[in-house]
């Protein structure tokens, strides 16, 4: 985050016009097409004053437009591509027929610059959920390319205030455009991803929320980082958890830190004590630094017998996942993760030939799920619909990786060789150097669903893999 203070001081270079917030709810239903055209635009990433930096955005905004729909709602999004190269729209942990999944080559021929697809489906589960480009996505998300998609429970949640906050870093140059000679460094692939030294919240470095004593609140955290785990502090806050990658889970207090890792999702309630005129803020804690990207503000303070009586959180109402593991017969398979700096990776199976890492690595190929580079023929599971899947993940390799699967939510139910007690079922789970971590869920969505790391210079460099449910 070092380049933060440089930014700061060559604020000054231009008068620039004012632009309409960057989050713009879209309202979605039925009948209604949502257009989404993704293009070149420009964003106020630096401080106000500063310079625009150029990004590629839907229709032109970082974040994206919002979308906003009620739990079993149908999504109609017509993606129009006007940049010069071709896109797939991703609907990030929405339980979704498989034909809209985004996936090019995989689901779907990538969108050719010039034309359009319109994507349709509906949304089984409500929470907190995200979109983004799946085609080169770590070019693309790492220039803009996404949004948030928030599925609002059939009966509304008692809360006060609904707020989102959508965190990025990226890397910019001293201009505050995005570094553009090291998108695709091989240095970024075998090591972290590409990780920035600019931090932004809603697509701007710093959000203000107006809060009231007495208040609840429901804030979405949503990471949209190509490859960095934020750990946030909330200071004097009590937050709770009330949801993980659109998920319920028990709730539960959130403790000192909230460690989230590439497209995960966290739901929070916060209530708000405080006298009017002071704030709380919310910090990204780094190695080397403490960096505000939030604050609450307290404005007058409504009267007393409008205040909190019963502080009881109560769990949200359940999505109809299929939750029933049987894990006396599962499908079972390994996958061992290996490869990256120094790991000692020595070989590989890249397109059906091993290759010694000499060779993988002139081609970025330096990770490798199961011995093999990317994508294979054959899927690493296929299961009928219904059957449990399990899947031991071993990270073999000096990085942490957040793995993603597509198309259902998973449970994690051994660690470290030990049953793991909790309720969360997520879409990203992140998986610490060293660690074995195993992961289950009933394989009820057909189709061909990706398993990949989203750290997406990981996923790009060969950490990627298919199973097909039939
Ligand atoms: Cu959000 Cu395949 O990814
Ligand atoms: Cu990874």
């Amino acid at each position: 985050m070092d380049r933060r203070e440089f930014l700061k001081q060559t604020s000054l270079l231009s008068v620039l016009p004012w632009v309409p917030a960057a989050i713009a709810a879209v309202p979605a239903g039925r009948r209604s097409m949502l257009e989404l055209t993704a293009r070149e635009g420009t964003a106020q990433l630096a401080d106000e004053g500063g310079p625009r930096t150029r990004i590629w955005g839907y229709n032109g905004l970082v974040p994206g437009p919002m979308i906003r729909v009620k739990q079993n709602d149908w999504v109609r999004a017509r993606l129009t591509n006007r940049l010069t190269v071709a896109t797939t729209i991703h609907w990030h942990g929405i339980r979704i027929d498989n034909a809209m999944d985004g996936v090019s080559g995989l689901t779907q021929d990538a969108v050719k610059p010039g034309q359009s697809f319109d994507y349709a489906f509906q949304v089984p589960d409500a929470g907190t959920f995200w979109y983004h480009a799946h085609t080169r996505s770590w070019e693309q998300v790492a220039r803009g390319l996404y949004g948030v998609l928030i599925v609002d429970e059939a009966e509304p949640v008692a809360v006060d205030n609904d707020y989102v906050l959508v965190i990025d870093d990226w890397r910019l140059g001293q201009d505050a455009q995005i570094h553009e000679a090291s998108l695709g460094s091989l240095h970024d692939w075998s090591h972290a991803g590409r990780l920035g030294q600019w931090l932004t919240v809603n697509g701007k470095p710093h959000e203000k929320f107006s809060v009231e004593d007495g208040q609840r609140l429901r804030l979405r955290v949503v990471n949209t980082a190509n490859a960095r785990v934020f750990t946030l502090s909330f200071g004097a806050l009590k937050p709770h958890v009330i949801a993980f990658d659109g998920q319920p889970v028990t709730p539960r207090p959130l403790g000192k830190f909230l460690t989230i890792a590439p497209a995960q999702r966290a739901d929070l309630i916060i209530d708000m004590a405080a006298d009017p005129g002071e704030s709380a803020a919310v910090d990204v804690i780094t190695r080397r630094e403490v960096i505000q990207v939030a604050e609450f503000v307290y404005g007058h303070t409504r009267d007393a017998n409008a205040k909190l009586s019963a502080p009881l959180i109560s769990r949200l109402p359940a999505n109809p996942l299929s939750t029933a593991l049987d894990l006396t017969d599962p499908v079972r398979t390994g996958l061992l993760m290996e490869g990256g700096a120094m790991s000692g990776m020595k070989s590989a199976i890249l397109k059906g030939e091993r290759r010694s890492i000499q060779e993988l690595i002139k081609q970025g190929a330096v990770w490798a799920f199961n011995e093999t580079v990317g994508m294979t023929d054959t899927p690493l599971v296929s299961a009928r619909r219904g059957q449990t899947v399990v899947i031991d993940l071993r990270n073999q390799n000096r990085w942490p990786h957040a793995m993603h699967l597509h198309g259902h939510h998973f449970k994690v139910i051994e660690r470290e060789g030990s049953a793991v007690d909790d309720d969360a079922w997520r879409d990203t789970e992140l998986v610490q150097p060293g660690e074995s971590v195993s992961i289950a869920f009933v394989a009820d969505n057909p189709g061909k669903w990706l398993l990949h790391c989203h750290m997406l210079e990981h996923r790009a460099g060969g950490m990627t893999t298919w199973l097909e449910i039939t």
